[in-house]
């Protein structure tokens, strides 16, 4: 009799990591920020997406208690009853404006924000999604009843060719990623607008990881490329530059509302927690009123990203405080990892079904709040391991090609 529980792991990278004893997840910390400690070990944490330090900021953290202490820690009910918080209005309120929306509405994670995509997949409907995107977009188009057309990672080409294909009375939505979480690098976004404006497609962009980063005033991969208006539907998530957690959707009055009563990630789950809002609210007045945040950050990726390519390492199209580390072998990946680890820096080991199966990497996210002498540390430390096990030649190569990293705003004219 087959037995549903009986699976194996389908992944080598698994039984790699049994194999080895490596253990490069779910490790508990005792500490967190810049400095962590996992059993009493203290490891500079460079695999956190808390790009800009918010998490652990004291504006922050006071808003969180302040909330707790007023309204308890849970809304103990969805959004639609009893759990939508005046905390969460005034959440709303800011972000649509910040974002250049007429309105918002917030989830309890950026997960199931992405879920509620699947509200406009009808039979009459196809989705369109870069090859690369995250997980959550992949499953909100699969729980959606539209077909689900994927392009290879940021082809033009192959997603004109399918939009082109698509049947003129089928309704089109175009799904990227703003910045690629494991990439680092950017959705083509003025070539996606230009797209969807050509077949008649709605564009909506995960904002993710680059809402509170990108642009000058942190608005994000769109107002980067000076966009603000080619972006139908805006996700996003408050666990990255935010420093808290929750998630968060930003778009025409209509189309929002329309979710409020048909998103069932969010209509059937416990609206997000009172300190998770609030810290939401104070990290948006950190990111509208201190840009040199951005820049620090910048400054540290660009010093990381060259610092690693000066050694002799690949850190492939990315452009941003998200910093591939190519190693290419899963198993290699692992031990490189664990010898980071002893020597002091966290890095999170990415293997498939992440990433296309043997393009393993190491993932490097720098923070504002790292120390330059931090950064030296990481670069000191992957010279070592990196020598050790030969992923970089023992002497530094001739040159590099520095990066050309997405600090500056790129305007870009789309035709109507
Ligand atoms: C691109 C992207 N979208 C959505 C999410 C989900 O966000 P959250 O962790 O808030 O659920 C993530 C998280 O890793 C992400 O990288």
């Amino acid at each position: 009799m087959p037995d549903v529980f009986r699976k194996q792991s389908p992944h080598a990278f698994y039984r790699a990591m049994v194999e080895s004893g490596t253990r490069p997840y779910y490790r508990a910390l005792s500490m967190r920020g810049t400095e962590a400690a996992v059993e009493g070990k203290r490891l500079i944490m460079v695999g956190c997406n808390d790009y800009l330090g918010l998490s652990t900021d004291p504006r922050v953290v006071a808003a969180a208690s302040a909330a707790l202490g007023r309204f308890g820690a849970s809304c103990s009910g969805s959004r639609a009853l009893n759990g939508t918080l005046t905390l969460h209005e005034e959440l709303e309120g800011r972000l649509a404006e910040f974002l250049g929306q007429e309105a918002a509405v917030v989830t309890t994670t950026g997960f199931q924000t992405n879920l509620a995509i699947a509200a406009f997949l009808g039979t009459n409907d196809a989705a369109f999604g870069d090859m690369s995107n995250h997980a959550s977009l992949v499953d909100g188009i699969r729980l959606g009843f539209g077909t689900h057309h994927r392009y290879r990672h940021s082809d033009m080409d192959q997603l004109e060719s399918l939009l082109r294909a698509a049947d003129p009375g089928v309704g089109k939505l175009i799904v990227t990623d703003g910045l690629f979480s494991m990439g680092g690098d950017l959705c083509r976004l003025p070539e996606i607008v230009a797209l969807a404006r050509r077949y008649e497609a709605r564009v909506v962009v995960d904002g993710a990881h680059d809402i509170g980063l990108l642009g000058a005033g942190g608005r994000g991969v769109a107002e980067h490329f000076g966009l603000m208006d080619g972006v139908d539907l805006v996700t996003g998530t408050l666990s990255k530059c935010f420093g808290s957690s929750g998630g968060m959707l930003a778009g025409p009055r209509n189309v929002i509302d329309y979710l409020r009563y048909t998103a069932r990630s969010l209509l059937f789950s416990a609206a997000m927690p009172a300190a998770a809002a609030a810290a939401g609210l104070a990290a948006l007045d950190i990111i509208e009123s201190e840009p040199d945040r951005r820049q620090r950050v910048f400054d540290l990726a660009e010093r990381l990203h060259n610092g690693l390519r000066a050694l002799g390492y690949d850190t492939g199209e990315s452009v941003t405080p998200v910093i591939p580390v190519h190693v290419g072998d899963a198993e290699l990946c692992l031990r490189a990892w664990q010898e980071l680890f002893d020597a002091g820096v966290f890095t999170n080991a990415v293997a498939a079904p992440a990433v296309p199966r043997g393009r393993a990497l190491l993932r490097v996210t720098a923070q504002a709040t790292h120390t330059d002498d931090q950064v030296t540390q990481v670069l000191d430390a992957f010279a070592l391991v990196g020598r050790r096990l030969g992923l970089i030649p023992k002497a530094a190569p001739d040159g590099y090609e520095p990066v050309l990293i997405a600090r500056q705003r790129r305007s870009v004219e789309v035709a109507r």
